[in-house]
């Protein structure tokens, strides 16, 4: 068993930027499933929405920001974030990430700001269109040379030791976790007072999505399975333009191209978005989202287009190179012809229910990032506020901690039992895993996606429900692996979205039920929250 003063599980920026600052108080573990720089995180292309010029202000990104909510952000939570913004950006300069700089009026060099859908101001500091690859790579580089930090790279957090677990008759805490040495292949214990959950979001739930093959929910199932609450899972982002091709999946095309100009087009070349917002294309996400759904029904069509082809062709390689060079991979040549998208889910906005510190109902358990509720987006994220976020309150978490346990001062050491696994086998069939892999995935996008209806969602939670105890009993019976675990994870968070998206009787930001099609402020102006 190895202890450490902080526990940080997740190498995206919450995590990486809440290893980086505890390091100075004390050692921190990181564990992480994959290699290190495989997260969310690094697959952000648009960047991080913050305050930036002269002509914004935090009151203009607070109102589009609770505005993109749909009521459901709390405006204090929302304010401290965002106004907490230029510091933490400060700190990711001092780490050495590099933003786009441009000359302004005066010719002096200041920082270059993108647009995106429902931001009213240019405010989204970048770094080409890889701002997610720059600050990963950035931050990893600084956590590798902290001598504080040790990395625990290829370890899969299998669950929480918590005191209620263990059977000890202490106030309920989180004492640490047991996690999976894929290497070694075995279960080991790490033991922590401050244990910090940074996993990110769940978005290979779905069959389509733009996020990478790590998103499985584990963070969110974790937590449950802890008798943490839950928030608002029903609000999933479905990003309105992923590249739609055979060979290329998943690839997304940054909402900073329309914020460039780019425009939603239909095979004919007809501009659409007018039809559904004033705002056009760069109305926000669930919006414009929604009415690619509706054009792909209505015209029988597999998707829509993207043009931004009326734009030079320097810029647009200058801009957007990472986009021009992939598309190139597949013979599209986005200076020439329109890009082929399609919506593909791309952010929770639930997740584990914390304050504004990343405080969870859970003693010695914070969340931070996209596994995390804080309220900043409400029932539908304004682009680019999630790396904000992730930054900002990783920063708040570990004042929180600090204040909550000083180290020096840890909680009375408790012998922690290791890991038993019992009678077990290796799976024999992992046929079997993927195919209830690809089953939850399908049924998630058919039944439970853009648009969703009440018998639907009947229809998921039952299938839903056969396929979790399949998934138990090959937990109990088979050696634990990283495929067993993630699917694991992966039902139990469809579940989780199934349950919260069958209680809102009513049609808001991002959850859209033909069955109750309006809002209903009288009724729902509240949060799905999802006890054990
Ligand atoms: C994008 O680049 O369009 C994604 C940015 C975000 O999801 O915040």
């Amino acid at each position: 068993m190895k202890k450490y003063d902080f526990l940080v599980i997740g190498s995206g920026i919450a995590g990486l930027s809440f290893a980086l600052r505890a390091s100075k108080h004390g050692s921190v573990a990181v564990v992480t499933k994959r290699d290190a720089a495989a997260t969310n995180t690094a697959w952000a292309q648009g960047g991080i929405a913050c305050v930036q010029s002269e002509n914004d202000s935090f009151d203009e990104h607070v109102a589009d920001t609770l505005d993109a909510g749909a009521g459901l952000c709390p405006e204090d939570v929302v304010r401290t974030i965002i106004s907490e913004g230029p510091d933490a950006i400060q700190e990711l300069v001092d780490w050495g990430v590099e933003f786009d700089k441009k000359h302004g009026d005066s010719d002096e060099e200041e920082v270059a700001l993108g647009r995106e859908g429902g931001h009213t101001k240019r405010r989204v500091l970048h770094h080409k269109d890889t701002t997610g690859r720059e600050i990963e790579t950035k931050l990893l580089q600084e956590v590798r040379d902290t001598e504080n930090i040790e990395l625990f790279e290829h370890h899969f957090a299998v669950d929480f030791i918590t005191t209620a677990r263990l059977g000890f008759a202490t106030p309920p805490r989180c004492v640490g976790i047991y996690a999976l040495d894929e290497e070694e292949g075995k279960v080991i214990t790490l033991q922590s007072d401050r244990v910090i959950l940074c996993t990110g979001g769940s978005g290979r739930v779905y069959l389509y999505t733009t996020n990478p093959d790590v998103a499985s929910g584990d963070g969110v199932a974790m937590a449950w399975r802890a008798g943490c609450e839950i928030a608002n899972m029903e609000f999933i982002q479905f990003h309105p333009t992923c590249l739609y091709h055979h060979e290329l999946k998943s690839f997304l095309i940054t909402e900073a191209m329309r914020g460039e100009g780019a425009e939603l087009i239909d095979k004919s070349g007809r501009r659409f978005m007018e039809e559904y917002d004033p705002r056009g294309s760069l109305a926000p996400r669930d919006i414009v989202a929604r009415a690619i759904d509706r054009e792909i029904k209505k015209t029988g069509e597999p998707c829509v287009f993207l043009d931004i082809t009326h734009k030079d062709a320097n810029f647009i390689k200058d801009r957007f190179p990472n986009i021009y060079e992939t598309c190139l991979t597949v013979d599209i040549d986005i200076t020439k012809q329109p890009i082929p998208v399609v919506p593909a889910a791309h952010y929770q906005c639930g997740g584990v229910n914390t304050d504004v510190n990343g405080a969870t109902s859970l003693p010695g358990l914070w969340a931070v990032g996209e596994v995390a509720c804080t309220g900043l987006h409400g029932a539908n994220r304004l682009a680019s506020n999630s790396l904000l976020e992730g930054v900002v309150v990783s920063h708040r978490t570990l004042k929180d901690c600090l204040s909550a346990i000083p180290v020096g001062q840890n909680v009375e050491r408790l012998d922690l039992p290791p890991w038993e696994s019992g009678d077990v086998t290796d799976v024999d069939e992992l046929v079997v895993i993927y195919h209830n892999w690809d089953e939850i995935r399908r049924l998630m996008w058919d039944y439970v996606s853009i648009v969703r209806t009440t018998k639907r969602l009947q229809r998921a939670a039952t299938r839903l429900q056969n396929l979790q105890s399949e998934v138990q009993e090959f937990y109990w019976n088979f050696r634990v692996s990283s495929e067993l675990l993630e699917l694991r994870n992966l039902v139990e968070v469809a579940t989780l979205i199934v349950d919260s998206a069958a209680r809102r009787k009513e049609s808001r930001g991002l959850h859209y039920t033909l069955d109750h099609p309006d809002k209903d402020d009288e009724s729902w102006l509240v949060d799905t929250i999802l006890k054990k």
